[in-house]
This record gives C-alpha cells, structure tokens and sequence, in this order.
C-alpha cells in the first residue's frame, strides 16, 4: 500500500500531497528573523548574567567550604629510609607519595606526571622519582624536574614528624616546604 503523501503517489507533483495542499517557502520557513535572533541574545545573555550572580551569591553569602584538617600518614618506621610509601590525599582521594631521602627528610608529593598524568614512583637505586611513560625524572629533594618531557615540577605538599609520626600538614602558607 502506498503512501498518499509520498512523491510518487502524486504524479502531478514531485512535492507530498500535503505539501501542495498548504504550500510553504523553504526559504521563508529556515529564515531567522532579527526579533528571533534578539531573543536568543537576550536568552543567552540572562542566562549568563543569572549564572555570574549567583557564583558572586555563593562567594559572598554561603560559607566557605571546611578546612582539611592536618592528617596523620604513618609511623616513621613504617617508611624505610630512602624508601617510599603510597598513600591517599585526604578529601579528593588523589594518589601521592611519601618519601624519606637518603639524609632521612620527608617529602610527599602528588603521585601524577605533570606530563600525561602517569603515576610516579621513587626509585632508590637512581635516587629520583622517575616515571615510567615517557622516562621523565623528578628530584626528590624538591620535585624539580630532571629529565623527560614533564613541563613542570611535581605538586608537592607539607609534611611533618610530631613525635614517632609524619603528619600531612594542612593550609600551610605557599613557599614552606616540607620539613625533614
Ligand atoms: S607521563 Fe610522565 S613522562 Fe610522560
């Protein structure tokens, strides 16, 4: 059974039989007006407009969100000397590591490449912490950059020995590296 709307059951028209009932302009119809263009600014610019005032809201009204606390990480004999400890940043869950130079000083850095995020390790023997991806190298004293392609140094984070224990130090004013 054929389509009465269909070209082909029309043979006076290759138009739908519906189509030569209410004849329309394609032209016409895909035409967007400048009263309908103007709406869509004023649409699109509200919008906007609503969206920086209640960021600007929030800022100012809503409390800020809590401050991370200071968490203890481990015992300090439970990371050897010129060794390497795994461990999960409080809050976001992120890997790091928790490293003890050779000199006995501690240092934690985020566990991600600053190159393509792979996950770094410290390797005692070459004493660096080195990635595994493309053969990039950061110095464990500082999570400068050594060797590879990784654009920038490791994101480090301040770390603390109260007693027999290393503590992740929260909130610390930019520029304190971590103490030994
Ligand atoms: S991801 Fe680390 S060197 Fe490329």
């Amino acid at each position: 059974m054929s389509d009465p709307d269909s070209p082909a059951s029309n043979p006076l028209s290759a138009r739908p039989a519906w189509e030569v009932d209410f004849p329309y302009d394609r032209v016409e119809a895909q035409h967007v007006s400048r009263r309908e263009f103007a709406k869509f600014l004023v649409v699109v610019s509200g919008g906007l407009t609503a969206g920086s005032g209640w960021v600007a809201v929030k800022d100012s009204v809503l409390p800020e969100a809590p401050r991370v606390t200071d968490v203890r990480l481990c015992s300090l004999s439970e990371i050897p000397g010129n060794g390497m400890k795994a461990f999960a940043l409080p809050g976001s869950g992120e890997p790091a590591i928790l490293i003890r130079l050779g000199d006995g000083a501690l240092r934690a850095y985020e566990q991600k490449c600053t190159h393509l995020s792979c996950a770094v390790f410290y390797d005692a023997l070459s004493s660096r912490i080195e990635c595994p991806c493309h053969r990039g190298a950061f110095d464990p004293a500082t999570g400068a950059v050594l060797a590879g392609p990784p654009p920038r140094p490791l994101r480090s984070y301040p770390v603390e020995v109260r007693g027999d224990d290393v503590w992740l130090v929260a909130d610390r004013p930019e520029g304190q590296k971590a103490s030994s």
